[in-house]
């Protein structure tokens, strides 16, 4: 521990616990601060600071059947957190379900690409990663490992540099749609997050409009999440609402593809439309179907 982790730095222990003599996981957290200060002093004279907020190093203590595993947490946050969230919606998809299902959706930058229900864009976004190639940690200020004793900036600088990063040969044409104007300015403020190379790069165009009022799209991949039972639309509003977006995709988007996550499987049946595809997926403990429709 003390070739990682010096006793100048701050650190906190994180513990989750299970089936074990032990029940209360700050008791166990408590006591592991306390095995790790002894150490450290036994070992340099000097009591390294318990810090909980933002400490230098996170320990990661996971407790199970009695059996202790004790960690350094080198990410600091989870992996899935891009750190291009300057603001969040309420029903903002996680990170790395929407790559999952711009993965699956086959879209390729060649393709105009829409979303219709964008929230704060998550679905855009890790389109824009995919199309680049960009690391899923590129926009990272911090990551835990920062603070070990052996890490080098500068290699770390090169590696960033360095990537395997793809520039698309033509301009990404990328179009993207809400009916709340609070979403539409969460899509501006994580954009500004992107380098200014991937921005120009990409023809991003916005309009706070309700996807019924939309001209339509030829040709495009539409990769979609409207909303669903848990927000505050009452049933009857979203019945028409599924409804009204099958005669939409029907109507108003020739020769493209679409893609919808849908959380409420009875809401399904309103679009009207037969799914060539569809495959479960859970969004946190929400049972959904993500569909794919091919539009003529
Ligand atoms: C489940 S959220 C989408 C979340 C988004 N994928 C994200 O990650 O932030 C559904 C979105 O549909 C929008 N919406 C609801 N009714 C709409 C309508 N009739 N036309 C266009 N957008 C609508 C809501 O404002 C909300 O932002």
């Amino acid at each position: 521990m003390e070739r990682f982790f010096s006793p100048q730095q701050t650190f906190a222990v994180r513990t989750h616990l299970r089936d074990s003599f032990l029940t209360n996981s700050l008791y166990c957290s408590q006591l592991v601060k306390d095995a790790i200060v002894d150490r450290l002093r036994n070992i340099s004279g000097q009591r390294p600071a318990v810090q909980v907020e933002n400490p230098d190093l996170l320990f990661d203590c996971r407790l199970y059947k009695n059996r202790l595993l004790l960690s350094f947490d080198l990410s600091a946050s989870p992996f899935y957190q891009r750190a291009y969230r300057s603001r969040q919606l309420q029903a903002s998809l996680k990170e790395n379900l929407a790559a999952a299902l711009v993965e699956w959706s086959q879209w390729h930058y060649g393709q105009p690409l829409a979303d219709i229900f964008s929230g704060s864009g998550t679905i855009i976004f890790e389109a824009i990663y995919k199309a680049f190639n960009l690391p899923g940690g590129l926009l990272r200020k911090r990551f835990g490992f920062f603070n070990l004793e052996e890490f080098d900036r500068q290699n770390f600088d090169l590696l960033r540099k360095n990537w395997n990063y793809q520039i698309p040969e033509t301009r990404l044409k990328i179009f993207c749609s809400d009916s709340d104007a609070s979403a539409l300015k969460a899509v501006s403020a994580n954009w500004r997050n992107f380098p200014e190379w991937v921005r120009r790069a990409v023809e991003l165009t916005q309009q706070k409009s309700d996807f019924r009022q939309l001209k339509g799209f030829s040709g495009f991949c539409l990769i979609s999440n409207p909303p669903y039972g848990y927000r505050l639309q009452s049933e009857e509003n979203l019945s028409l609402l599924y409804k009204d977006l099958g005669d939409f995709l029907k109507r108003k988007c020739p020769a493209s593809k679409a893609f919808l996550l849908v959380g409420d499987l009875q809401l399904i049946k309103k679009i009207g439309l037969r799914p060539s595809w569809r495959r479960i997926v859970f969004n946190g403990p929400i049972e959904c179907r993500f569909l794919k429709y091919e539009l003529y």
